[in-house]
């Protein structure tokens, strides 16, 4: 195994010690301050030459101090002569910027890819993202996880004997698709109509296919307003689902995300922690698995 460092940005320590837990290792030391006019100002504290290096940010909440963090930590890595430079992204932030939506706006998602670059980084590890197109944006190469087979072992330890997996949007018919092959169930899709000029505002439309008296499964990759959620899984008990349950990667939880997954009609919601979730907007018919594992087998394939 060649001679490697894991840190940390300051998005998602948890995550990053149980990736370092599951390597053997301790995280490299870094020290995160700032400046007094409020500039980051990292600094590593590790002899890095020669070795391969890789950096753990989400680029969650706050997401644009999370990018600064991640691109500074890479430049500062950068300068220190390492080997070869992984940034790991279990959440990347402005992923769902992936298209002009209007003219006039911006591809933000490609900015994201571009910034990392810049930064340093040879090759970066993602997580789910919103598109798989998005890793055309990148240059350098590109380790897409999916966190669907962790998802799939907890679902796996339901009766699943009924059960159908629902994508939510048309967008994410390949996600349920995958999901519903590893489960070995059958696929419904619902139609999503979202307004342009009302942000983060959407309602659940019309549902392709049977759920009377089955138990519904949601699969998103992500959930940030929980308005999505909400409104699917009020339309899938209307349309008679004995049971929803919603999975998702990437816990953005903004808004009323927390009080509309809490008065919505569901069973059960099983995520993953790319994203560092505080304690009151953990639920208590919430799950959360682990993709530690994952990105630990991936570390270990690009240094073994
Ligand atoms: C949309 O295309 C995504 O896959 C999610 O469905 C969406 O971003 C969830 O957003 P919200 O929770 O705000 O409805």
């Amino acid at each position: 195994m060649k001679d490697f460092l894991l840190f940390s940005g300051s998005s998602n320590q948890p995550l990053a010690l149980a990736v370092a837990k599951l390597l053997g290792i301790t995280l490299g030391k870094v020290e995160l301050t700032r400046f007094a006019d409020g500039e980051i100002r990292p600094w590593i504290q590790e002899d890095v030459r020669g070795k391969t290096v890789f950096v753990l940010e989400s680029l969650s909440y706050p997401m644009d101090e999370h990018i600064m963090e991640l691109s500074l930590l890479g430049d500062a890595l950068g300068r220190s002569a390492p080997f070869n430079m992984v940034a790991v992204v279990p959440y990347m932030g402005y992923a769902r910027q992936d298209k002009q939506h209007r003219f006039g706006e911006p591809v933000s998602a490609r900015v994201i890819a571009k910034y990392i670059e810049i930064s340093r980084y040879h090759e970066v590890i993602m997580v789910d993202l919103h598109n798989d197109a998005i890793v055309g944006f990148f240059e350098i190469p590109v380790v897409h996880l999916s966190a669907l087979s962790r998802l799939a072992d907890e679902l796996k330890k339901q009766d699943l004997s009924n059960a159908v997996v629902i994508s939510p949007d048309v967008g994410g018919v390949k996600r349920a698709r995958n999901l519903a092959y590893l489960l070995d169930l059958p696929m419904v899709v619902m139609e999503k109509k979202r307004y342009l000029d009302r942000q983060d505002k959407t309602e659940s439309m019309q549902i392709i296919g049977n759920v009377k008296g089955k138990t519904a499964i949601i699969i998103d990759d992500v959930i940030s307003t929980g308005s999505t959620t909400a409104n699917g899984a009020r339309s899938l008990k209307d349309a008679g689902a004995a049971r929803v349950i919603v999975a998702a990667t990437h816990t953005v939880f903004a808004g009323d995300a927390v009080k509309n997954l809490k008065f919505a009609p569901i069973d059960e919601i099983i995520v993953a922690d790319t994203i560092l979730l505080p304690e009151k907007k953990i639920l208590p018919n919430m799950k959360i698995v682990s993709i530690a594992p994952l990105v630990a087998d991936a570390i270990s394939s690009m240094v073994g």
